[in-house]
Order: structure tokens, then sequence, then C-alpha cells
């Protein structure tokens, strides 16, 4: 259910992705482990050959395609992810590379519950076409010696809702877009959990644009 983010006693995670899925499968790696408690309930992918549904399918997690093939109507779009959230009893929202905007009855319904995680050093290198390898194009253009990760929540503008945890990743004179790329990856894939625990264990307080997150 939407008003309480666990169900029964464990969070239960809706993952959206649209690729390959690396975040997805951090995220069920740090499950299977131990250190994240909390379920996925399901994986919601725009995109049939998404990465990210085979490896939900492999741990046995219900995987869906749902996008504007289905429902051309964008109001009938966000009816049906909101009723495949609920009718999983999706607590919490967590994207992963997910690269359509959310409608606002799910926006609505999740709300303070719907987290995002960038490649970068919000509100730096973010917003609409920043994504992928671009927002490493740009780090390496602007010349900048930090960038990060950002973890987020979600609102109706891109890359913009509260701040929730960043963690830097120093540039090397010689990093590439795509030496990046692979390097502040792979401090997603520890961030990102780390995070999703903090809501599980209710470390996680929000006040206006500010968000505290406990330590554990
Ligand atoms: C990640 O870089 C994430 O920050 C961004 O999209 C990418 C998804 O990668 N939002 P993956 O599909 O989890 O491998």
């Amino acid at each position: 259910m939407a008003d309480s983010i666990h169900s029964g006693s464990r969070l239960r995670l809706g993952v959206l992705a649209s690729g390959g899925g690396t975040n997805l499968q951090a995220i069920l790696d740090r499950i299977q482990d131990g250190f994240l408690d909390a379920e996925v309930g399901v994986v919601i992918s725009n995109n049939s050959q998404a990465g990210a549904l085979e490896r939900a399918r492999a741990r046995e997690v219900p995987a869906l395609h749902i996008s504007s093939r289905q429902f051309p109507d964008s109001a009938d779009l966000d009816a049906a992810m909101l009723r495949t959230l609920r009718g999983h009893g999706v607590g919490l929202v967590a994207l992963a590379g997910y690269m359509k905007r959310l409608g606002p009855r799910v926006l609505g319904a999740y709300p303070d519950r719907i987290l995002n995680i960038h490649p970068a050093l919000l509100p730096a290198f973010g917003g609409q076409g920043m994504y992928g390898v671009r927002v490493h194009e740009a780090v390496v253009a602007a010349g900048v010696k930090l960038t990060g990760v950002t973890v987020h929540f979600v609102d109706e503008v891109y890359d913009h809702g509260p701040i929730i945890a960043q963690r830097g990743v120093p540039v090397e004179d010689e990093d590439t877009p795509e030496s990046l790329f692979e390097r502040v990856l792979k401090v997603e894939h520890s961030l990102y959990p780390e995070v999703l625990q903090g809501f599980a264990e209710g470390r996680v307080r929000v006040e206006g644009r500010k968000v505290y997150v406990q330590n554990p």
C-alpha cells in the first residue's frame, strides 16, 4: 500500500528500469546477501528488451513491460503503472535507469516515496538529455575534479527533487567519459542499496527540500 512503505514487516520495492539493469542487480544482490532488508515486488520497464527484465525473471521477481505501446494515452499509462505498483504491494519506488517521465497519478500516490539515482553530483550535470555517457562527457569537458552519484526524490522536473544522498568520485587527469562511467557506476551499486536500507530502517526524514538520513 502506498500509505505505508512497509508491506507486512518488510520494505517492498518497485524498481523501474529501461536498460541493462546493473543497479537493479545490485539491489537484488544486496537483498540476497542480507544487507538490504527489503524485497522487490515488481520490476517494470518501458522497454520489452531491457536486460533489467531478464535480471528480475532470473530471480523470480515479477517483471512487466508497460509502455505507451499498450497505452498510447498517457493518462491510461499512468493509471496502469499505478495499478501495477499497488497490485504488487509496492511501498517505495526506485528508478534505476528509467528513461520515461512518471505521470501525475503515480507521483501523487507516492509522495517522497519515489527515488532516482543519477551519475553526477546534482544539481550539476543533470536535467533533460543528461543520461548515460553524456553525463560523463559533460563532466570531462567541464574539467571538474569531482563528480559522483546522487540519490534523490523524484518530482515532476527531471533530476530536481530533494537530494537524499551523494557520494563523490574524483576525476583523474587521464579519465575518459568511459572510464568515469565505469567508476561512477560501481559507486552507484553501493550507494543505492545503502540508501534503500535507510528507508527500510526508517532512518530517512524529509522536511521540505531537506532530507536527513541518520547513520545506521
Ligand atoms: C545509471 O548510470 C543510473 O545512474 C542512470 O542510468 C544508469 C542505469 O544503469 N539513472 P543500469 O541500467 O542500472 O545498469
